[in-house]
């Protein structure tokens, strides 16, 4: 008989959301519990949430209701919810006032206590609910157990001090909180121990890393001191907010080796008046002297970002702003969203919200421009040779590998199995709009 005990768990929303799942993972695991893709199979079901846009939402009412047929069945299974979503005020009380069979429930800053919550609702038999509305001080050291064994994850700093008028973030995952540069050196290195050859630092706005420590530490001098580490080949790192970017971080990626040649650098919007309202801080034209600088200072870097369609106030004419500034910029890609209303943030009570028709044609030519960009950009690899790090097999052919460029392009190519987790040479032989395909040489 299998004695095994299995978790499920999901993910909605960012790379952040992402990492926390892995270190509940890599928590349950220590516990003894193996991962399961199956519900039906697992004694623990766990959703981690994320509120940043409405439909995010609308999918976790959706599946949790489909657990209470699950919960009959089986009574003692866990169900576990988490996540950005907890943290929003009254948010906790509703879910399990809607979803009486959720066990736990608890928010960002302290999902390191979850193996407590977990004996405590199986010891008293009751739905636990505990979100704390401030992080104690950042925990170290929690075991995380990672989807890849070739690229990870690292989290530089927590929590967002912008305010942007559109984002929930700031009120759910709080104020700027940065990991000392011992400790992200420390785990990149043990990442090396393990065969890793990439690392992504992550914060919602690395650029601002460091000036909360005492004393304060740069983003650019975090970055130098990393590329000094043996073994790791790749450095990425994402989000950059425009106005925090500065000239000795673009020279840090101009001349430190490992830092790959690639800026993710959302603009919103590329009207100068709607990004006022959003409260970017930055214009379209400091935002497009800014790119300037980078192409001159960093010759082939790839620059993505993200775009907000239907902002309250954005007119024809601020739209035609962003497509011409997508047109100028040529984006390697880009993430494009449809404006959500999100309660408690300035822009939900804005008067000039835009109304659906209007943000879903707009939305729709906005991908048709990204599209024409990110097509000519790739075109731009046909016939060239470039250093892939393998990643594992091709998603739509287990005959060929699969794999990113520097610039963080997707590419599917014919080569060695015994490759994957090394960096190869492979010839580009046809560009796609969203990937390119090969042969290793
Ligand atoms: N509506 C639509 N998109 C949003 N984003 C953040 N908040 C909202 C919102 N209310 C987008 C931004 C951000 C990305 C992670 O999500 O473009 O950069
Ligand atoms: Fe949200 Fe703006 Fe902070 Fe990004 S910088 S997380 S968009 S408030």
């Amino acid at each position: 008989m299998d004695n095994q005990k299995y978790f499920y768990i999901e993910t909605w929303g960012c790379q952040m959301n992402e990492e926390d799942s892995e270190k509940l993972s890599g928590m349950l695991k220590n516990m003894g519990y193996a991962k399961t893709e199956e519900k039906k199979k697992s004694s623990i079901i766990i959703f981690n949430t994320c509120c940043v846009r409405e439909n995010a939402e609308l999918k976790v009412y959706g599946n949790l209701g489909a657990l209470k047929a699950l919960k009959e069945k089986n009574s003692d299974l866990i169900i576990a919810v988490c996540g950005c979503m907890m943290q929003q005020e009254g948010m906790a009380e509703a879910i399990i006032k809607k979803y009486p069979f959720v066990d736990i429930i608890f928010g960002t800053h302290n999902a390191h206590m979850f193996p407590e919550y977990l004996n405590r609702t199986r010891q008293e038999n009751k739905s636990i609910i505990e979100v704390w509305d401030k992080e104690k001080g950042i925990v170290e050291g929690l075991p995380i157990d990672r989807e890849s064994n070739t690229k990870a994850f690292v989290t530089i700093m927590y929590g967002c001090n912008n305010f942007c008028t559109y984002c929930i973030v700031p009120y759910v995952r709080g104020r700027e909180r940065s990991r000392t540069p011992e400790e992200i050196e420390k785990e990149i290195m043990e990442l090396v121990d393990k065969g890793y050859k990439e690392v992504t630092l992550l914060g919602q706005n690395v650029n601002s890393y460091g000036k909360d420590l005492v004393p304060s530490f740069s983003f650019a001098d975090l970055l130098k001191r990393l590329n000094n580490i043996d073994g790791i080949e790749r450095i990425r790192f994402m989000t950059s907010h425009p106005k925090d970017l500065t000239d000795d971080v673009i020279d840090a990626v101009a001349e430190c080796s490992k830092l790959c040649d690639h800026i993710h650098l959302p603009v919103q919007s590329g009207s100068s008046k709607i990004l006022k309202e959003m409260n970017r801080k930055y214009t379209r034209e400091e935002y497009l002297s800014l790119v300037n600088k980078i192409k001159a200072k960093i010759p082939g870097v790839a620059l993505t970002t993200d775009i907000i369609v239907g902002f309250p106030g954005e007119t024809e004419e601020d739209f035609s702003d962003t497509l011409s500034l997508v047109s100028e910029v040529e984006y390697d890609s880009a993430f494009t969203f449809l404006y959500s209303t999100r309660k408690g943030t300035p822009a939900c009570e804005f008067e000039t919200q835009v109304s659906e028709e209007v943000k879903r044609e707009r939305f729709n030519r906005l991908v048709e421009e990204v599209n024409r960009a990110c097509a000519k950009k790739n075109k731009e690899y046909e016939g060239r040779t470039v250093k892939v790090l393998v990643e594992g097999t091709s998603k739509s052919d287990d005959e060929k590998l699969m794999g990113r460029t520097e610039t963080s392009k997707l590419v599917n190519f014919a080569g060695n199995k015994n490759n994957i987790g090394k960096i190869v040479n492979v010839k580009i032989t046809k560009a796609q709009t969203f990937s390119l395909l090969g042969e290793e040489i």
